[in-house]
């Protein structure tokens, strides 16, 4: 068997602050960007509206374990500098609308922000009214919403981009493909979790170089954790594989593992102090609900790395993790012939905290940080928007070379459901 060569982190959560602030000060956002007063202090309910599906059954969607845009109300304030936008850059303003129904933000006032080292502003606008591309310069198609394609097509001015945008697994997408016969004519940047998208909005991002503890950190990576290991998930029926059977199985013949969330019968409060109920576990089963090429969700980045256990993962392939992941950091069922063989790893790991504190030691070579929602939708994600839209407006038409991946390969084959690794395979039949 091969052990893994991955990584883990704990970052308390003063810690996740400060790398939060100093992030978004290394960004310059708290210098470049400004936003409008009337925004400031504005409290932004965020409704959690039914939908109609592609299939036209009303819906509810039940995705979410994070809040979205949790950066309305007072705590814009402290992401964006709240001086008043001065006349002149008002001059050349990049018009960006997020269109999107279901989960509302239809209703909050258009606002403008600067870009640091950018000419143009931008004003970022949310509406699901087919009517309300006109005059934009781009265009995010929100995933979860349902529009019909031809009369968006009728009311897109020439030149106006849009946006592929999905945080979730093509599996459960929503129906942001178009249908087949116009899949030539739609998208033109891509925004997802894939490393090679246009714009990119991955949940969780490895930061090498920049070291989360000091090189000679002599810390016990397995002090005060009392318990083995936990799975939590919110969603127990949406999902591309029998991951809840699998867990309970597992869970019965192999190893006890405590299930947190509607699937099982613990509860995780959703804020810190759930935090503070995980982190007394070694291990935590960091299973995706859809094996797609570097699929690697929250379930990794936050509830696993970020909360300081070992993640034990199932989704995305092993290079995958390999490639994005912090080295050494995780453990993935692929890599054990059978249940029996990778319980008596984690009892290797779970009595020799020498071997468990090396899933730790990537921590003196650099950081991690953690992709909300909230964060995706910063304003630096809109700059960069912002920038190679002006790049592109810079260029000759012809010269405009399309970046748009082909869909159907790119995107919705990248899914490999069926095929499972021994040890799934094994603890499915039992
Ligand atoms: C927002 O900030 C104001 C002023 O600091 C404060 O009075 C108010 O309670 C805050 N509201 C929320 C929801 O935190
Ligand atoms: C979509 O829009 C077109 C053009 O406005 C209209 O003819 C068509 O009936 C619409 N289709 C549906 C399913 O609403
Ligand atoms: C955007 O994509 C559409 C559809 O493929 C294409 O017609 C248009 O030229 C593209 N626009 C730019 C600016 O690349
Ligand atoms: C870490 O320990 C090594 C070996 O004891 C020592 O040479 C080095 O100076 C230490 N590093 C720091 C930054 O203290
Ligand atoms: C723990 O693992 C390390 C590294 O493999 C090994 O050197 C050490 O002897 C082990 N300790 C125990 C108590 O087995």
């Amino acid at each position: 068997m091969e052990k893994n060569r991955i990584i883990s982190i704990s970052v308390i959560s003063m810690t996740a602050l400060i790398i939060t602030i100093v992030t978004v000060k290394m960004n310059g956002f708290n210098q470049g960007f400004v936003i409008k007063p009337h925004n400031l202090g504005q409290t932004l309910a965020m409704k959690q509206v039914s939908y109609v599906d592609q299939e036209g059954r009303r819906a509810t969607p039940t995705y979410s374990d994070e809040s979205y845009f949790p950066h309305s109300g007072n705590s814009t304030k402290n992401q964006f500098h709240d001086d008043r936008l001065s006349g002149n850059s008002k001059k050349c303003l990049v018009n960006i609308l997020i269109y999107k129904n279901g989960w509302s933000l239809i209703g909050r006032k258009p606002t403008t922000y600067r870009c640091k080292n950018l000419a143009c502003s931008f004003k970022l606008s949310y509406s699901d009214r087919p009517n309300s591309l006109k005059m934009k310069d781009i265009v995010l198609l929100y995933l979860r919403s349902k529009w019909n394609w031809s009369e968006l097509l009728q009311v897109r001015p020439a030149g106006q981009i849009w946006i592929f945008y999905s945080r979730e697994s093509p599996l459960h997408d929503q129906g942001i493909m178009p249908p087949s016969h116009l899949l030539h004519e739609t998208y033109n940047w891509t925004m997802t979790y894939r490393h090679d998208a246009t714009i990119g909005a991955s949940y969780g991002t490895y930061i090498p170089g920049e070291p989360d503890v000091h090189e000679n950190d002599t810390r016990n990576w397995a002090a005060g954790k009392t318990k083995m290991a936990a799975w939590m998930a919110s969603n127990c029926h949406i999902s591309g594989w029998q991951r809840v059977q699998f867990m309970n199985k597992f869970s019965r013949k192999y190893l006890p593992v405590d299930m947190y969330g509607n699937c099982g019968t613990l509860k995780c409060p959703k804020d810190e102090r759930c935090k503070a109920i995980l982190s007394k576990y070694k291990f935590y089963f960091a299973l995706e609900n859809s094996l797609c090429k570097e699929y690697i969700t929250e379930k990794f980045w936050r509830n696993a790395l970020e909360y300081g256990l070992v993640p034990i993962v199932y989704g995305a392939a092993k290079e995958d993790y390999e490639r994005i992941a912090p080295p050494h950091s995780l453990i993935h069922l692929a890599d054990f012939r059978s249940p029996e063989e990778l319980v008596k790893y984690l009892e290797t790991l779970d009595k020799n905290d020498t071997l468990y504190n090396e899933y730790f030691d990537w921590k003196k070579h650099g950081r991690i940080e953690v992709n909300s929602l909230g964060r995706t939708f910063l304003p630096k994600t809109f700059c960069k928007m912002v920038q190679k839209f002006l790049e592109i407006k810079n260029k000759n038409e012809k010269d405009v070379q399309s970046e748009m991946p082909p869909l159907k390969s790119w995107w919705r084959d990248s899914c490999n459901q069926n095929s499972h690794c021994r040890v799934v395979r094994k603890v499915l039949k039992v």
